[in-house]
Formats: structure tokens, sequence, C-alpha cells
């Protein structure tokens, strides 16, 4: 998590920043972002602090760390020793460690159950998937360019594919209607309008799983989707950053599955975003990769992440863990299994209390339907109303509109960032509040 440290040396006269420095595109005036704010300012906890915000806007993984560091105790001179110091020390390639894009590569083709292979030799190492998006963003587009986004999408992008790129987001509606599935009709209305408007579409950026709706995309969808960036003659990026967090190996189908049912017809315009820090549940080890079938692009990338590389020390520690198939195999079907088990208990919980979900099988949050509490069905009073949670209530949520949904009323719920008691005590907050607003 970013903090903001404002230095206020004078007032005047103020010495000229960037366009990039001074742009708005930062993204970071988002109701996502102040929820955060609220939450840092008066964090919950059990004993200190029982009225604080309960913070349930951050999609961390929190649920298998024993494992890892249980892992990490009976290994503990993997990674460093002084042996490896030097060679740790001065390694600084831009392809990385050959062992860890190895072991990753692996990872990843564990995860997608064996349908799936990777090529060490195509793995990009980046700072996490925030620097694979942004990298992959600069290598498919131009300053002024549009990737298209299907919505409700991670709020992250805005700042990660618009700020230093110069890149647009055109956004591709979807909606409850059909349970927010992406169609060719609603890819090609985003297409056309951007024609309209003489933006020239570059790309088609999907997540999968989807942040925020926890739900994955179908193998049929995927064809589409494929099938669309062929006809439009674009990029199609597929971050997979949540593959592992699906609840059942069989429910999650990758890019790269599709890809190689047809022989790899049209791989050149596909890559694939991937980072530990969602199923490891690793954001501050900051790992991630671009697995690309482009050539071109994978020279390119290989150039430019050496701005974003990952240190040698992270790269060797996690070649150990990842290349011992016995602890990956088990950390995997363990932490699948810990997830659903969370999602039941919060799914369960919203029921109890009046509540509906669009129907999950992935991720680290739900998208909860809070509509029906709209006095009107605006934007306006989804943050009403998120304000009331976060005020009232104290629990941090995301409202749907800092995703760019369409449709008022929906929000995104994080629950694998704390505790089972923790989620307990949300869940009575929310039920209090219910009571109230539906006596
Ligand atoms: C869809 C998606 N992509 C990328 C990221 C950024 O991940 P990382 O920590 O690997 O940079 C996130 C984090 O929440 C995400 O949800």
């Amino acid at each position: 998590m970013a903090i903001d440290i404002k230095i206020e040396i004078e007032k005047k006269p103020s010495v000229r920043l960037s366009k990039v420095a001074v742009s708005e595109t930062h993204g970071e005036d988002s109701p996502y972002f102040a929820g955060w704010k609220a939450y840092d300012e008066n964090p919950y906890h059990e004993t200190c602090n029982p009225s604080g915000v309960i913070q349930m806007g951050l999609a961390e993984n929190q649920v298998s760390f024993d494992m890892l560091e249980q892992y990490l105790d009976q290994n503990s001179n993997n990674g460093i020793s002084s042996s490896g110091f030097r060679e740790n020390a001065l390694f600084q390639d831009y392809h990385g460690l050959l062992c860890f894009r190895k072991a990753m590569a692996s990872f990843m083709e564990q995860i997608r159950g064996g349908r799936a292979k990777f090529n060490p030799e195509r793995v990009v190492i980046t700072a996490g998937a925030t620097a694979a998006n942004e990298l992959l963003t600069f290598i498919i587009a131009n300053p002024g360019d549009a990737l298209l986004v299907p919505t409700p999408y991670y709020p992250g992008f805005d700042r990660d594919l618009r700020w230093r790129t110069g890149v647009k987001i055109v956004p591709v509606h979807c909606d409850s209607s059909n349970n927010f599935e992406i169609t060719p009709a609603a890819l090609d209305a985003a297409y056309e309008e951007a024609e309209a408007n003489n933006i020239s579409v570059r790309g088609l950026l999907i997540t999968n799983p989807s942040n925020p709706l926890g739900a994955t995309i179908k193998h049929a969808a995927l064809e589409q989707i494929l099938d669309f960036a062929v006809r439009r003659n674009i990029h199609l990026v597929s971050d997979e950053i949540y593959s592992g967090s699906a609840f059942s190996p069989d429910e999650f189908v990758s890019v790269a599955e599709v890809l190689e049912s047809r022989g790899y017809r049209d791989s050149e315009r596909v890559h694939i975003v991937y980072s530990l820090s969602k199923d490891l549940g690793l954001p501050g080890f900051r790992v991630g990769t671009i697995y690309s079938y482009n050539d071109d692009v994978l020279t390119t990338a290989r150039r430019m992440s050496s701005f974003t590389l990952i240190s040698s020390q992270t790269q060797q520690l996690l070649a150990t863990m990842l290349s011992d198939v016995d602890f990956t195999q088990n950390y995997i079907k363990t932490n699948r299994q810990r997830l659903n088990k969370r999602y039941d208990m919060i799914i369960d919980g919203l029921g109890e209390i009046g509540i509906e979900c669009l129907n999950g099988n992935a991720g680290l949050f739900c998208w909860m339907n809070l509509s029906s509490l709209l006095k009107e069905t605006s934007k306006e009073e989804e943050l009403e109303l998120w304000k009331l949670i976060l005020n009232e209530v104290k629990l941090n949520i995301s409202p749907g509109s800092s995703c760019h949904c369409s449709d008022p009323g929906w929000f995104r719920v994080c629950f694998a960032n704390m505790s089972e008691q923790t989620l307990q005590i949300a869940l009575t907050r929310l039920g209090e509040f219910m009571k109230r607003r539906r006596p």
C-alpha cells in the first residue's frame, strides 16, 4: 500500500513538474483508495480498537500463511546461504534466474491442472502484475490509443494502464442482466464507440477469474473473446493473477488452454499476466510475470523489465520453494479449499441477513448486491450508501462505481485478508445495519 508523504518546503515559486507528474490519470481519486485511507486512520483491532474500521477493500490472501511459514522454518537455509551470496549479490540479468523462470512456469502449469504448458524461455519477470500490465500497455499501444477493458474492473487499472503510458481505457459495459458476462455484442459496441470517437483500439485486457466478480470465464466465452481480438486485429491480454484461487481447478480455464486447443493459431496476439501476490499471498515480494506467445513482445518486454526487476535473492528463495512439487501441490489444493470455505462462510452469513451475491467460484472477494437499499438507482445513491457503511458500520467495502460498474448498488467485499473471527464481526455489524434499514 502506497503511503503519501507530502513535504512542504516553500509555497512559492513552485518548480514545474512534468505532464505525467501533474496528470489526473493517477487514478487515486477514487472511493477505492479513500476507503483505504479511512481504514488507515482508524483500523479495527480485536482488543486495541474493537470499534475501528474493518478492511474489506483489500484483495489480500492471508489464509495460507501458516503453510508458507512452516515451509520457510523447515527449509531456512534455502535461498540465502553465504555460498550463494556473492552470486545473488551480483546477479542482475534481466532474463532472471533460469531456475526461477522454470519454477514459475511449472507452478503456472500446476495451477492449470497440467492442461497448459509454459516454456520458461517465454517467461519475463516483472515487479508484480502492476508492472506487467503497464509494461504490456507500453508495448502494444501508443499515447492516445486505447485498451478495451470489460467492466466492472480492478480500480488499479485506471492508474496502471493509463498514467505513465498516456493510453486510454474504453470500458466494455457488462451488467447484471446476464451475470456480467462479456459478450461479443458488448465488445463490438465498445470497439465501435472508440472508432466513432477516432480512438485507435490496440488491445483488450480481461481478468480471469474476474476481480471484482469472483467468477471465472468459461471456455466458450474465452473462445469468443479471442475470436473478437482476431476479427478486430488487436492484442488480447489475460490477467490471470487469481488463477490459483478458483475453488476447483477444473472451473478455471486459461487462455493458454484455449490456444492449445486450437493448435496455437492466433497466439502471436496473446499475452498472459501472472503474479504471486494473490495465489501465494505475497504482494510485498513484488513477483510477477508476462508470458507472451509473441517473440517481438517478449524481446521488448525483457528489455523494458530492466525497470522493474525482482531481486535475485527473492528469485532464489522462490525458485527453491516453487520447485518443491510436494509442497506446491499441497499448497495449491489446501489454499483452494480454505478460500472456498471462507467464501461459503461469507455467502451463508450474508444470505442469513438477506443479502445476495453473484454466484462466485474464485477470488478473494464476493460481488454483493445492495441495490434494493438504494433510494434511487444512481451512482450518487450508491456512493451515499458506501459512505454510510464506511462511517456508521465501519466496514470498508468497494463501491461498484469505483470498478466502473454500470449497474448501481453492487459492492466488492474481500474476505481473505482477515481472521474468521473478524469476518464474523463484520457480518454481525452488517446484519445490525440491515435490521435498521429494513426493520
Ligand atoms: C486484476 C489485478 N491485476 C493486478 C493487480 C496487481 O497485482 P500485483 O500486486 O501483483 O502488482 C491486482 C491487485 O489487486 C489485481 O486485482
